[in-house]
């Protein structure tokens, strides 16, 4: 595997990367070596290019100019000349495409052998990866890395610059054969603002992020004099904070989730790390009035002996804080209004300190994968103080949640990334195949069905891999589409034939041909013609059901939580109101109100007459209360040994196979069972 990578900004160096030195010279550097970096390791990978623009620039050093290239192993560095010697700032890149399209077709024509793929990092590097592509047919990759239309989002319009970069964004985007993504909220929320990338082409892969400084970090003598010396009762547990003062990062209102709820502050102290702070006076307007309204609220709240918030911390001693309020039992909370990652999450899942975190953006995944806290939204105070109280004042669940924080160092690691992104590759890289002729299809849901037991699973492939030409592998999960595909690359499960996402309310088929997911449009129409979520909110908040995140809310899916309510009562209350929806309750925790007639069942009895099959042919398996309609309406269902909601006792669910297996050994007993019957 040859891969090139195109990076054009900033002072791009194989070592010693001086970050910095110039605004671009930053972060989508530190992730394309890290990757670079991983990737080489894999024996698969051959070589690496790195291409990048040179200049010349006697203040920033000699090592940048074009045609000065490095080498390092199987990685090499290129400076393209694009006939401007100076350096330029992202903002100017884009008048010196033509020449620097120009110049890296002229490198790719002298190389020996064409590179299997390219990998774009930010917008201007797309447009030299289309122009190839449409040159001389490699395909490409594109990461994103920061995008022009969530800077639009958050500055309000009207910046032509920015408009520049998003039309830009749009053209590299148009030809990509996949896009990057490194969280859900990325992939689902923010490349929602783009009219030429559709959801099946953006695959989400967690990024590497070094972590090891807070695993196993202790509490320093220093973190807790900072500490102590505004604490009353310095043992109780700490609910911490770690953020830059600025207004998205809604410190104040986690200030006020403490200040209005006297249990909490009877059960714990608050710790808030805003930044570092000589005279308030010297610090930006923004930065110094959050710590002003910090300040004041303490104050006007009195909350004197029980709130901490150091004047300064050395970059060293945060390892400790998150060790600290570990050490107390306490919790890490950020309850910021949009969060684009979280890495700070991650930091203290690596640190075991549990979290609350706002369910707006990245921390969805980081939750969802490692279960390590609770999400809340951010702008419901009581939420965020219930969630501290529920983590800190249950030792078995504080526990719990502390040691899954190790999932996220497996998860957001570069070595699981590479193995994800290098089958992705192959994946794009490998010949065409047209889609064949399935003879059967078998759908399985994701969440204590297929996953759940590694080892199972690995038997469950070996199977399928076997099977994979005449038996399609559909899936059917609650999950949303990118959710769905990012937990299963994870896991090895080779890229499904047909993914039902959010518990039935989108349907999309894996094109072998273009080597991509397409939605289903026609199921799409049929979902959207039978849902009206105002109506729906209306009678939900008329029953005083808590919603879940943004991201779970779909068309045709409105989720909430089902906090001790009665599902039949839910649903006679949209009948009284004339309302007609499914309503699906799973594992006495989740509750999902959708579009009448829409849901696994539905969608898979969709996607079977799509692939011209009787329903005999199609065998499904689940194992909770979202997978029930779907195994009441199949003829042929699976239900694995570990199911929940009462399904194996579900009198409408007698002609179902019931596994004595778990898991994906469940499904493979099931399959055999059926196998062994005749007809499938
Ligand atoms: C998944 C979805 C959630 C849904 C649940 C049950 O966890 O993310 O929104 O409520 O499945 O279907
Ligand atoms: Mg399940």
């Amino acid at each position: 595997m040859f891969i090139c990578h195109v990076a054009l900004q900033g002072c791009l160096t194989l070592r010693d990367v001086p970050y910095g030195l110039t605004a671009d010279t930053g972060g989508h550097i530190k992730y394309l070596l890290e990757l670079a970096e991983t990737s080489a390791k894999d024996p698969a990978v051959e070589r690496i290019d790195l291409v990048t623009r040179g200049f010349v620039d006697p203040k920033l050093g000699a090592q940048y100019e074009p045609d000065v290239g490095e080498m390092s192993g199987k990685l090499r560095l290129v400076r393209l000349d694009d006939g401007e010697a100076s350096y330029l700032p992202k903002e100017e890149l884009h008048e010196r495409h033509d020449p620097l399209c120009d110049a890296f077709l002229a490198y790719l024509e002298n190389l020996d052998r064409l590179p299997d793929l390219i990998h774009a990092h930010y917008a201007d590097a797309g447009v030299l990866a289309r122009s190839a592509k449409e040159m001389l047919g490699i395909p490409y990759v594109f990461t994103g890395h920061s995008l022009g239309a969530v800077k639009r989002q958050a500055n309000g319009g009207g910046d032509k610059e920015l408009e520049r970069r998003i039309a830009i964004e749009e053209n590299a985007l148009a030809k990509a054969d996949a896009v990057i993504a490194s969280s859900r909220d990325e992939a689902e929320a923010q490349y929602a603002h783009y009219r030429s990338i559709e959801a099946g082409r953006i695959r989400v892969i967690p990024p590497g992020c070094e972590l090891d400084r807070f695993e196993g970090a202790a509490p320093s003598t220093k973190v807790q004099q900072d500490v102590e010396r505004f604490l009353r009762e310095p043992s109780k547990p700490i609910i911490l904070a770690i953020a830059r003062p600025v207004r998205k990062k809604n410190l104040l209102g986690l200030v006020e989730a403490y200040a209005g709820d006297p249990e909490l502050q009877e059960r714990a102290n608050l710790v808030v790390v805003a930044g570092c702070r000589d005279k308030l006076s010297r610090l930006e307007p923004e930065c110094r009035e959050v710590c002003e309204e910090l300040i004041r609220a303490v104050d006007a709240y009195d909350l004197y002996g029980k709130v901490a918030y150091p004047k300064s911390h050395d970059p060293d001693d945060i390892p400790a804080y998150y060790a600290l309020a570990r050490e107390s039992g306490g919790v890490f909370v950020n309850p910021a209004l949009n969060e684009p990652f979280g890495l700070t999450l991650l930091e203290a899942a690596a640190a075991r300190l549990p979290v609350v975190a706002t369910d707006s953006g990245g921390p969805n995944d980081i939750v969802e994968r490692c279960k390590n806290g609770l999400l809340v939204c951010p702008r419901d105070p009581q939420a965020i103080a219930q969630a501290c109280k529920d983590v800190i004042s249950n030792r078995r669940i504080w526990i719990r949640y502390a040691s899954a924080g190790g999932d996220a160092v497996a998860a957001y690691d570069w070595k699981a990334h590479c193995r994800i992104y290098h089958r992705l590759i192959e994946e794009i890289a490998k010949p065409r195949t047209s889609s064949g002729y399935f003879e059967r299809l078998l759908v399985c849901d994701i969440d204590n069905t297929l996953l759940g037991d590694r080892d199972a699973l690995r038997e469950f492939l070996d199977w399928q891999r076997q099977n994979s030409s005449s038996t399609a592998l559909g899936i059917a999960t609650g999950r949303s589409f990118h959710s769905a595909q990012s937990i299963l690359a994870a896991e090895a499960v080779p890229t499904p034939d047909v993914i039902i996402s959010n518990v039935g309310a989108q349907v999309h088929w894996y094109d072998r041909e273009k080597r991509r997911f397409v939605e289903d449009r026609e199921w799409a129409k049929r979902v959207s013609r039978n849902w009206d979520r105002e109506t729906v909110e209306q009678v939900a908040a008329s029953l005083g059901l808590r919603t879940q995140a943004a991201l779970e809310q779909r068309i045709g899916k409105a989720s909430y939580f089902l906090d001790g309510h009665d599902p039949e009562k839910i649903a006679n209350a949209f009948r009284d109101a004339e309302v007609a929806v499914e309503v699906v309750s799973s594992h006495g925790l989740y509750l999902d109100i959708l579009a009448s007639g829409i849901g696994k069942h539905a969608a898979v009895l969709h996607v079977a007459d799509r692939l011209g099959m009787t329903q005999a042919k199609v065998v499904v398996a689940g194992d909770s209360g979202n997978d029930r309609a779907m195994l009441r309406a199949c003829p042929r269902p699976i239900i694995v040994g570990n199911w929940s909601d009462g399904l194996g006792d579900d009198p409408a669910l007698s002609h179902a196979y019931k596994a004595s297996a778990t898991h994906a050994a469940g499904i493979l007993e099931g399959v055999q069972h059926y196998r062994d019957a005749g007809g499938w």
